[in-house]
C-alpha cells in the first residue's frame, strides 16, 4: 500500500515521532525504487506538487490542525520533512541521471566487448591456416600481345618510335595511296572486308576493314617528314575462312625507315638483327624475291628452322615445320616504291627507305610452339595461363 498522509489527532511527542518516521521511511523506500526520469516525474510530483502534494498535505492535515500548543513544535518538524523531501527529491534525481549513464555506459561496454568477440570471431576464420588457401591467379599478358611488345622492343632498341592507325580505313591509304591502282589485281591478295552502303562515294572515300598495317605507313609519311623510323603494331581483318593458320583478325607490325641514301643493306641488317634478337643468334635469313605494290623490290624474308636447325630433318624425319626446306617464311619487306613518295609529298629522288610487315600470331606460332591459332582467340584460360 502506498504511503498516504494520515490525519493528525494526537500531537503528543511520541505521536508526532512515529508520524514523522512513518514518512521519512516512505520517502526513502519510494526515493530508492525510482530507477528512470518518468518513475522520477512521478516520484517528484507526488512529494512536491504544490496542489496535492504530500509536502502540501503535511502542512494542511498536520500544521494547520494542530492546537495553539502544538503549532510551534509541529511547524518545526514539517519544516524539517519538507527540507529533507526537496533534498531527497534533488538526490533521486542526481542518482538516477548516474544509474542511466551508468547503464547506458554498460551497455556500451557490453557491446564494444560483442564487437570486439566478433572481430576476434571473423580474424580466427580469416586466419584459419588448416582452410585451403584462396587461389587468386595472376593475369598474364596475352601471348600475342607479349610477342608484339617484344618485337617492339627490338625496334625501339634501334631508334624506332611506335604509331597507330584506325581499322577502319578508306580505300585510299589501305590501296590507292600504297600503288595498288583500282582494279589491279593485287588487291585480290588482301581479301578485304568492305564496309557496306559505300558505294555513293567516290572509291578512294569508301571505307574497309584494313587488310594490312601498312596504311599506317601512308598516314605516318603525311605528318613527319624524313627522317623517318617507326613500328606500327594493330590488328587487321581479312575475310579468310579459320583454320590452324588463318583467322579473319591476326595483328601485323608494320616497320618503316625513310631517310637519304637508305639502301637494301639497311633492310637486310635491320631485319637480320631483329629475327636474332626474337628467335636466337644462331638463326640465319634468307631474302626471297617477291611482290608488293608499295616496294620494289620486295622480298619474302625466311628464317632457318628453329626446330630442326635449318637442317630439314629432325629426330630422323623430315621437319613437319619446315616441310623439310629448313626455311621458314616470315614476313614481307622491300624498298619503299617511289611511286608511294608520290601520295605523300616526299621527294623521291632525295629520299630511300624500306618497309617490312609481319604477321604477330605467325611469330608467336613459332615461338611459343603453338599448333592452332585459334588458340590465341578462343579466351581458354588454360592455355593463356601458360603465358603468365
Ligand atoms: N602489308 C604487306 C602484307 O600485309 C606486308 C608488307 C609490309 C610488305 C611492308 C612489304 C612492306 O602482306
Amino acid at each position: 500500500m502506498p504511503y498516504t498522509v494520515p490525519k493528525l489527532t494526537d500531537f503528543s511527542t511520541t505521536a508526532l515521532d512515529s508520524a514523522v518516521r512513518e514518512l521519512v521511511s516512505a520517502l526513502e523506500e519510494e526515493s530508492k525504487a525510482v530507477r528512470s526520469e518518468a518513475e522520477w516525474k512521478i516520484f517528484h510530483d507526488r512529494w512536491t506538487a504544490r496542489k496535492n502534494g504530500i509536502r502540501t498535505q503535511i502542512g494542511e492535515l498536520w500544521l494547520n490542525a494542530a492546537p495553539k500548543e502544538a503549532k510551534r513544535e509541529v511547524g518545526r518538524r514539517v519544516n524539517s520533512i519538507i527540507e529533507q523531501i526537496e533534498t531527497t527529491v534533488k538526490d533521486t534525481d542526481d542518482r538516477r541521471k548516474n544509474l542511466e549513464i551508468l547503464k547506458k555506459a554498460r551497455a556500451a561496454g557490453i557491446d564494444a566487448q560483442i564487437d570486439q568477440a566478433r572481430r576476434a570471431l571473423e580474424l580466427s576464420e580469416r586466419l584459419d591456416v588448416t582452410l585451403p588457401g584462396i587461389r587468386r591467379p595472376i593475369g598474364a599478358e596475352h601471348p600475342v600481345i607479349k610477342t608484339m611488345n617484344e618485337m617492339i622492343g627490338v625496334f625501339r632498341n634501334l631508334g624506332y618510335s611506335v604509331e597507330e592507325g584506325p581499322e577502319i580505313e578508306t580505300d585510299f591509304y589501305n590501296f590507292e595511296a600504297l600503288n595498288f591502282p583500282p582494279n589491279h589485281p593485287a588487291r585480290d591478295t588482301q581479301d578485304t572486308l568492305f564496309i557496306a552502303g559505300q558505294e555513293s562515294k567516290p572509291l578512294r572515300d569508301r571505307l574497309l576493314l584494313r587488310t594490312h598495317t601498312s596504311p599506317v605507313q601512308i598516314r605516318t609519311m603525311q605528318k613527319m617528314k624524313p627522317p623517318v623510323r617507326v613500328v606500327c603494331p594493330g590488328k587487321v581483318h581479312r575475310n579468310d575462312a579459320l583454320d590452324a593458320t588463318h583467322s579473319p583478325i591476326f595483328h601485323q607490325i608494320e616497320g618503316l625507315a625513310v631517310d637519304t641514301n637508305i639502301t637494301f643493306c639497311d633492310l637486310k641488317g635491320t631485319l637480320d638483327h631483329a629475327m636474332k634478337a626474337m628467335f636466337g643468334s644462331s638463326v640465319k635469313t634468307r631474302f626471297y624475291p617477291s611482290f608488293f605494290p608499295f616496294t620494289e623490290p620486295s622480298a619474302d624474308v625466311q628464317i632457318s628452322c628453329i626446330f630442326c636447325d635449318g637442317k630439314g630433318v629432325r629426330d630422323g624425319a623430315p621437319c613437319r615445320n619446315c616441310k623439310a626446306s629448313g626455311w621458314i617464311e616470315l614476313l614481307g619487306c622491300g624498298m619503299v616504291d617511289p611511286n608511294v613518295y608520290g601520295f605523300v609529298d616526299y621527294d623521291a629522288s632525295k629520299v630511300s627507305g624500306f618497309a617490312f610487315g609481319m604477321g604477330v600470331e605467325r611469330i608467336a606460332i613459332l615461338k611459343y610452339g603453338v599448333d592452332d591459332i585459334q588458340l590465341f582467340f578462343q579466351g581458354d584460360v588454360r592455355f593463356l595461363e601458360q603465358f603468365g
